[in-house]
């Protein structure tokens, strides 16, 4: 793992055969309980394989009341929960630090009810993102939320960490969609909040607590979100441009002429191209010339003329204007696979290439690919900076990589805690849609104030106090 741990605090107990026995007794399918290390091991170690615990134990419930009673029990016995989903987050915050034990959802992956009137959808935690588009698409809709990790991620992991993904410029983050949750508290309550109401103004709204608190403060079981209808008529662009201040003035026209049919607006500087040519087959060099910069974008609506009148209209006024150097638009789903390949095959292709430090930003537009600049006028060649990301939604994504495979604390000197006081200073978030997770938790000053992180800290305090959910994580120590 990167970093210095945090020390196993010596108030949580270490399981014992008798704690395992009794989850035997509630969990009753054999199935449901991992104990051999070769089956414990993948749940212990993060998709980037960077953060790694040492869990003993894996529990699968299949039920709300089954998630209650291992709740209730670990409460009593003091015993530390990972609560896990997809386990594709980035933070290292659905895997254990020492070796609390594992709550996985994976078991919980039933869609319950679909209302065709209102689009509302109340699904299990552990129902996997693209399943969900799975059972919505020949019903009309589709889901409001959708990432790179759709295959493996699950829609309580996305709403515990209130993921954003490339959707949240058209349909707003998991905070507006979440109409209901289910979750059972530390103590093993189970709390029913799962409404599929539109409108629910009776005091203080307990579900946003559990969307983007990774798991401190209860288990996220069951919940409902809205639904949009799915758009029938589909465009997707591809541009290159000279500078950033080309891209924002894109961004600009795309949000006054597009208006509601813009449903994506993403944005990768060449590095990134150069890096998803090299570790993904079937992918190729889109224009003629090489730019330092390229725009992803998307339409969506239901009229295709409509949609194509204002698509070329924007395309003429762009490149009327020379705000960009090439274009492309998409015109059957195998190109718009293929230009979405280029953007969502970053990660992954990182991932290829060597250890990688992973800065997940917001920070005003006008900053906004400065940074990138900054570091790799400081870094000197001593490693690749990637500048990528939701630039519509002014989030940057910052990864730093080495060829080597293992990471090195003399490069983590060099980024941090530099990257953190600079978004800092100029006011902008260290998390945008990541988390803070175990990566971030010391460095949660620098975007919270001391009276909020003492207001966090009260909430966690009322809501877990043994703090046994996912402890060493989001709050610093
Ligand atoms: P996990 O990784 O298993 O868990 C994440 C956190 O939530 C942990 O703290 C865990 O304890 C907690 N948790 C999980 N399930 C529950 C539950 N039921 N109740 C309580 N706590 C729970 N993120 C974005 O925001 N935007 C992106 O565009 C994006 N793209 C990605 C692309 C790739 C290729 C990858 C690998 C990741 C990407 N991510 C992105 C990261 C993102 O946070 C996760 O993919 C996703 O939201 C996590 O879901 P998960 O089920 O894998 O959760
Ligand atoms: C993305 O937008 O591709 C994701 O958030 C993943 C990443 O930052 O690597
Ligand atoms: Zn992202």
């Amino acid at each position: 793992s990167v970093g210095n741990k945090i020390p196993r605090d010596p108030k949580y107990a270490v399981i014992n055969s008798k704690d395992i026995d009794y989850f035997r007794s509630i969990l009753k399918d054999p199935n449901q309980i991992l104990t051999d290390k070769d089956d414990v091991d993948p749940f212990n170690c993060d998709w980037m394989k960077k953060f790694k615990g040492n869990s003993q134990l894996v529990v699968k419930p299949k039920t709300t009341e089954q998630v209650s009673k291992i709740l209730s029990y670990c409460n009593e016995k003091k015993i530390a929960v990972v609560p896990q989903g997809g386990n594709t987050g980035l933070v290292g915050g659905s895997v254990p630090v020492h070796d609390e034990i594992i709550l996985s959802l994976a078991n919980m992956s039933k869609v319950e009810s679909f209302d065709p009137i209102t689009g509302v959808v109340t699904v299990q935690a552990g129902c996997i993102l693209e399943n969900i588009e799975n059972y919505l698409v020949p019903l009309g809709y589709t889901v409001p939320i959708d990432l790179g990790a759709k295959g493996s991620c699950q829609i309580g992991g996305n709403a515990s960490t209130n993921a954003g993904g490339i959707r949240l410029l058209r349909y707003g983050s998991l905070h507006g969609s979440i109409l209901g949750v289910e979750a059972v508290l530390a103590d093993g309550t189970v709390l029913d909040c799962l409404s599929t109401l539109r409108k629910d103004n009776t005091g203080y709204d307990l579900k946003q607590l559990f969307i983007g608190s990774e798991g401190t403060l209860g288990v996220i079981t069951k919940l409902s979100f809205i639904t949009p209808p799915k758009p029938t008529s589909v465009n997707v662009a591809l541009f290159s441009c000279h500078s950033f201040d080309r891209v924002q003035q894109v961004l600009i026209r795309a949000k006054k002429q597009l208006g509601d049919i813009l449903s994506a607006f993403e944005f990768m500087d060449r590095p990134c191209i150069d890096l998803v040519l090299k570790h993904q087959a079937g992918t190729r060099e889109p224009f003629d010339d090489s730019t330092p910069f390229y725009v992803l974008m998307e339409t969506s609506g239901f009229n295709e003329v409509h949609d194509g009148e204002k698509l070329s209209s924007f395309l003429e006024s762009i490149m009327g204007d020379e705000l960009i150097v090439d274009g492309s638009v998409a015109t059957d789903s195998k190109n718009m696979t293929s230009f979405w390949k280029l953007r969502e095959t970053i990660t992954e292709s990182l991932g290829k290439e060597g250890a990688t430090y992973k800065y997940d930003l917001s920070l005003p537009i006008d900053q906004f690919y400065q940074l990138v600049a900054v570091m790799r006028e400081k870094l000197d060649g001593k490693a690749l900076v990637y500048g990528f990301g939701h630039v519509g939604d002014g989030n940057l994504h910052l990864n730093i990589s080495t060829p080597n495979q293992s990471y090195s604390k003399d490069m983590l000197d060099m980024i941090e805690p530099f990257v953190y006081e600079y978004t800092s200073k100029h006011r902008g978030s260290i998390s945008a849609e990541h988390g803070i997770g175990a990566m971030k938790s010391q460095h949660l000053h620098f975007s919270k104030s001391d009276p909020a992180i003492h207001l966090m800290k009260s909430i966690k305090h009322a809501m877990d106090p043994n703090n046994i959910l996912n402890p060493y994580k989001v709050l610093p120590q």
